[in-house]
């Protein structure tokens, strides 16, 4: 059975210029068999016309808060009883500041209030107006009203900028609307991930680092909320966005993250290493930043604790999945760490791929346990992220 079969989706689609990508939105809906009935805001129809939603949805399209004939057949109280969910695709700005101070001053907002049902909004805007502290502010306070925020991605704009706004691609829209109905395989379950780069100083300027984004551990943070659990990020240095659902705590050296791991882990259900942390740390940071000179400089480097293997070794452990980024003897390598460690499963990544990994939003990943090897073919970080915490919830581990 499809994701959405027999369910009722209510597109609210509001003034963003990516409202004329909300016909394709219905149709990825309508894919995944759900019945999908649009409203769209006075600004909404600036952008695209009510003619298209119209034919894709194959419903009347709703508009106007007085329309006498609409209020007789289907209003908009109606309107909020039939839907099982709400979707706002794209939520201009200017709608998130409505709903989060609860106004019902258009045909779109009055029905949000008049609603229980589960609600997510797709923002999609400038990337100066979606940083802007208002709008932020507006996501949290709906947030904290349950409301899911679908991440809008980073790239170019129809304005030219380029950086994050852009709405999120209508199939992606549309898995995350599926999610909710399907995924509470993690309900009630704590996650502990570290992710991100660990940072080793050397003196008060200069560090030592690596590459790691932080994004495989964020699509994983993502995937294991939309299962229903609750997720505590330790994050060393990164750049991908980080779920506004999960308490994120900021452990910079591989020091600070071993500390802070150990001071969270106590009760969490899964703990999942995927921070790139330093093997090595400055023995003696110093105090002053370090002159030029024509003298070769040796620093000396003292091991760092090893986080996984010492979460591993806990009386009370929690199933333990470790991350092994590989550039030779891949699967030897890995089924190495598994063993050292003593963690339940690995997730081997080969690095020496340009094309994926590292800072790319792809990946391809081969899940490790000391019994099973499965291949999680090139994808998107998020989807790898939905697939390794699919294997999680079954009984494989
Ligand atoms: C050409 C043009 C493009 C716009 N694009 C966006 C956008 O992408 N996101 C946004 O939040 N507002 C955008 N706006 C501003 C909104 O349309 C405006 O704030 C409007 O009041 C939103 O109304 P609504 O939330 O009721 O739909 C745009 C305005 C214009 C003129």
């Amino acid at each position: 059975m499809k994701t959405l079969t027999n369910k009722n989706i209510l597109l609210g689609v509001s003034g963003s210029i990516a409202a004329y990508k909300a016909p394709n939105i219905v149709r990825r809906l309508q894919d995944l068999g759900a019945q999908v009935r649009v409203v769209v805001t006075q600004a909404g129809l600036r952008f695209v016309t009510e003619l298209s939603l119209q034919v894709t949805s194959k419903h009347k399209v709703h508009h106007n808060l007085w329309d006498k004939e609409a209020e007789l057949s289907m209003g908009h109280i109606e309107l909020a009883k039939w839907a099982d969910v709400i979707l706002i695709a794209p939520a201009s700005a200017n709608t998130l500041a409505n709903l989060a101070s609860g106004k019902a001053n258009d045909l779109l907002s009055s029905i949000v209030l008049a609603s229980d049902c589960p609600m997510l909004v797709a923002p999609a805007m400038n990337q100066q107006m979606y940083a802007a502290e208002y709008v932020q502010t507006n996501l949290s306070k709906l947030i904290k009203r349950q409301v899911a925020v679908i991440q809008p991605d980073n790239g170019e704009q129809a304005c030219g900028d380029i950086g994050e706004g852009r709405l999120a691609e209508s199939l992606e829209i549309a898995q995350q609307v599926g999610a909710i109905f399907q995924n509470t395989a993690l309900t009630g379950k704590k996650v502990l991930i570290t992710l991100g780069a660990t940072v080793e100083a050397i003196d008060p300027v200069r560090y030592i680092s690596n590459h790691s984004s932080g994004k495989m551990g964020s699509a994983l943070a993502d995937a294991c909320i939309e299962a229903g659990a609750k997720v505590t990020l330790v994050h060393g240095n990164i750049s991908a966005h980080l779920n506004q659902k999960a308490t994120a705590i900021s452990a910079l050296s591989a020091g600070e993250m071993y500390q802070t791991v150990m001071d969270n882990i106590a009760e969490c259900d899964i703990f999942i290493a995927c921070a790139a942390v330093s093997d090595y740390y400055i023995k003696n940071i110093e105090k002053n930043k370090i002159k030029k000179s024509d003298k070769a400089l040796t620093l000396a480097l003292a091991p760092t604790k090893d986080i996984l293997k010492a979460v591993c070794q806990l009386s009370q452990k929690p199933l333990c999945i470790g991350f092994a980024a590989e550039t030779e003897n891949l699967t030897k390598n890995a089924k190495n760490k598994l063993k050292n460690k003593g963690c339940d499963a690995i997730i081997l990544n080969d690095i020496s791929n340009l094309d994926f990994g590292f800072k790319s939003d792809e990946n391809e990943v081969l899940f490790l346990t000391e019994k099973k090897s499965i291949k999680i073919e090139k994808n998107s970080k998020k989807k790898i992220a939905r697939k390794i915490v699919e294997i999680l919830s079954s009984n494989i581990l």
